[in-house]
């Protein structure tokens, strides 16, 4: 099917943006089951599970809604692809675009020039800079990360040589779980917990294992492994199993995917794993909020839940 073109929205648009009707200028499909809304959604990668399962949920939920049709992009994980595809959707006359961003600062002026000619903009589980989006959609990385620093240093009484490999660091949650786990750990009064090694592993499971190799080589005790996501705490333990290592130390990761993270800390590989929603349904419920012209808060923030071994079977513990 062929998109409508954007020409009469945009005509229209300095009117009705100084109307302060922003988003009433991009609503050029009806809504109706013979003429859905169309959303743009822009996923940065389609290589990680994490991202396939926010993509199977982005249908999920819109499946139930018939005046909805879901355009998906896959950026392949480049920024700059991300950026044309978001210029793309414009063009292509989207009603609203749902973006899951790589990088903040690469995406930052895309979805801004989106948003000023009128198209809501749903933000996904990364940030972009500054507040020129609809509405940012994520879990609180840095509560994460200061869970995931608590953990530690609770389970290690104070006292242990940690490895932390870290994700993209140019993405707000590597940046966050990084800042929330160095709160958790509360190294100034703990002086016998010792960061021995820092790698970014880039979000990746091949990237990590290598990673790991190094700080295996270079430190012969190791306590515990933070990693940024479950495939990055997988890597690692490959890492260490190659090495006759991993019984030796804790392995903590951050998804906690039913098929991934949570049968990893079911099989004893992982000691920990902490819940990252893909916030799949809660954007489309949003969309449609938006898309009805209904006001929706700036920022929609998701729980976590934490999975141990002990209590994967009854389906983690939240965390407050
Ligand atoms: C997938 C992923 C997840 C991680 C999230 C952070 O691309 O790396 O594993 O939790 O992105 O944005």
């Amino acid at each position: 099917m062929r998109l409508r073109p954007f020409t009469l929205a945009a005509a229209a648009l300095p009117f009705l943006a100084a109307a302060g009707c922003r988003s009433q200028a991009a609503r050029h499909h009806a809504g109706t089951p013979q003429d859905p809304w169309v959303i743009g959604m822009s996923q940065c990668n389609l290589g990680e599970p994490w991202r396939v399962q926010m993509n199977a949920d982005v249908k999920a939920a819109a499946d139930a809604h018939p005046e909805l049709r879901v355009i998906y992009k896959d950026a392949q994980n480049n920024s700059l692809t991300q950026r044309a595809q978001v210029e793309e959707l414009v063009e292509q006359g989207a009603d609203l675009i749902i973006i899951s961003p790589k990088e903040a600062a690469p995406l930052t002026k895309p979805v801004a020039e989106a948003y000023q000619r009128g198209i809501p903009v749903i933000v996904l589980d990364r940030a972009v800079q500054g507040d020129q989006y609809t509405t940012f959609i994520g879990a609180d990385n840095v509560k994460i990360g200061r869970e995931a620093g608590t953990w530690i240093r609770e389970t290690l009484g104070g006292k242990g040589n940690i490895v932390e490999l870290k994700g993209l660091m140019t993405s707000t949650p590597g940046q966050d779980r990084h800042t929330g786990f160095l709160e958790g750990l509360q190294l100034d009064s703990n002086p016998g917990l010792r960061i021995v090694f820092t790698g970014e592993m880039q979000w990746l499971e091949p990237a990590a294992r290598r990673e790991m190799e190094s700080a295996l080589a270079t430190n012969p005790r190791i306590d515990v492994v933070f990693a940024h996501n479950d495939p990055g705490a997988h890597g690692a333990w490959l890492a260490a199993r190659a090495a006759g290592r991993e019984t030796s130390m804790k392995f903590v990761g951050i998804d906690a995917l039913p098929h991934e993270g949570q049968q990893y800390a079911a099989a004893g590989i992982l000691d920990a794993t902490f819940l990252y929603p893909t916030g799949g349904p809660e954007a489309i419920a949003t969309a449609l909020e938006v898309l009805h012209g209904r006001p929706v808060p700036k920022k929609i923030v998701l729980g976590t839940r934490l999975f141990t071994r002990a209590n994967v079977a009854a389906g983690g513990q939240p965390i407050n």
